[in-house]
């Protein structure tokens, strides 16, 4: 019954937060690989949890893709009430589609909710050269600020291969990827098993190091798919992530232990 089913989600909530040593997880039913709506509930699972953080004053950075395009889907004009928010993409870009980067993800966040947002304006896969001037830009300097002092970070966690394909990655890259044996990405950074980075994405933005100083840091990713992804990127993300998965992706992650 209903009353036993949201038994059984806590306790696999309760048996991850010891697993990886987090503070909090958060699950919901169904598997996002089977069901859009799934998906939809983890995007309203990350718009509540935003919301119970915000602090007086926010800068929320927020990466590309499917889950958190649904997060921005989510959140109504009763977001922030009188708190402060601006809404920054996490990283410049990375291939995706239009309607998955975290420029317009972060643009529909404001939208909805009627605060402010940046915009990072770089190209996807920079060269050193271009990387370099990009960083003095003044525009692009100070919206780098704001990542850097960002109070809150949501990211996706994705299969790596499957990102690497879907973000055109030109060939070289994609073998680097391969032999890498990366298994999982988030924020333009692949890891592998062990949750080493062993490939990042030539572009501008939040650095891993970002995210111990962020106030509160937001994982979310589900479907069984993802298991091994996930598991992976735990392994060496900050002990304080949150995590917002569904019970597809927890059954995996409980699976082999
Ligand atoms: O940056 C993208 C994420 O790592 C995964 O994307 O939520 O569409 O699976 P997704």
């Amino acid at each position: 019954g209903l009353m036993s089913s949201i038994k059984g989600i806590h306790t696999m909530e309760e048996k991850l937060k010891k697993q990886f040593g987090l503070d909090e997880v958060t699950i919901v039913h169904g598997d996002s690989d089977q069901s859009s709506w799934v998906k939809k509930e983890l995007g309203k699972a990350c718009a509540n949890s935003i919301k119970q953080r915000l602090l007086a004053k926010n800068i929320i950075a927020v990466t590309g893709g499917t889950t958190t395009l649904e997060a921005a889907e989510a959140m109504t004009a009763d977001f922030a009430g009188d708190k402060e928010v601006v809404f920054v993409p996490a990283r410049g870009g990375l291939g995706e589609d239009l309607v998955n980067q975290a420029n317009s993800i972060v643009a529909k966040m404001a939208a909805r909710t009627g605060n402010k947002h940046r915009l990072l304006y770089a190209p996807d896969q920079i060269s050193r050269e271009t990387h370099a001037s990009i960083l003095k830009e003044p525009a692009i300097k100070e919206v780098l600020q704001l990542i850097k002092s960002s109070t809150l970070v949501l990211h996706g966690v994705g299969e790596a291969i499957t990102m690497a394909k879907r973000r055109n990655t030109p060939e070289e890259e994609f073998q680097k990827i391969k032999e890498k044996k990366a298994v999982a990405e988030a924020f333009g950074y692949y890891f592998n098993e062990e949750g080493q980075i062993v490939h990042r994405v030539s572009t501008i933005g939040l650095q891993p190091d970002d995210l111990a100083s962020a106030h509160d840091v937001l994982a979310v990713a589900g479907g069984a798919s993802k298991g091994k992804a996930i598991r992976s990127y735990l392994r060496g993300a900050p002990k304080t992530t949150v995590l917002i998965t569904d019970e597809a992706a927890a059954q995996q992650l409980l699976a082999e232990n």
